[in-house]
């Protein structure tokens, strides 16, 4: 790990669960990417983000995620990509782990992918 991320890691841990938002993760798009919304996307978002962001919950089954955070479709994820991006990816820059806020967690493989994917602008 680099000493910048391993500065951001204290200083996400001293913030502890309320920062929301971490930095950029600054990651790229790996040149020959495969993954896509069909290969990796949404799975990934149904695995561990739509039981509280999917356009079909309202009210207290959202578990309190916000309006038009709604990631059943590619292009909600892409909507708010740098958002997603600053709390749920890891890259050279930052690990983000606020979002899922509690059960089961994405693995650092998996964050990665996600940062990459993002950064691919979410094919
Ligand atoms: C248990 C329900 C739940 C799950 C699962 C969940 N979230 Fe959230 N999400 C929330 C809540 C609640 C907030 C608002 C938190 C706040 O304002 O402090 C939120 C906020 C966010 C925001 C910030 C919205 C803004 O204001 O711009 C993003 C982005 C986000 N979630 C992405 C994700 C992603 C990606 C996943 C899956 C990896 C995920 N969330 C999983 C409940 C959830």
């Amino acid at each position: 790990m680099s000493r910048a991320a391993a500065v951001v890691l204290v200083a996400l841990a001293a913030c502890g669960e309320s920062a929301l938002f971490g930095p950029p993760t600054e990651a790229t798009c790996p040149p020959g990417s495969t993954s896509t919304w069909d290969s990796f996307g949404q799975a990934f978002m149904t695995r561990y983000c739509t039981r509280c962001h999917a356009r079909a919950l309202t009210g207290a089954d959202r578990h309190g995620a916000p309006s038009f955070h709604d990631f059943d479709t590619v292009f909600g994820v892409r909507a708010v990509r740098a958002h997603i991006d600053e709390t749920s990816a890891a890259g050279p820059a930052a690990v983000n782990t606020s979002m899922p806020p509690d059960g089961e967690r994405p693995s650092m493989a998996e964050r990665l992918q996600l940062g990459e994917w993002l950064a691919c602008q979410a094919p």
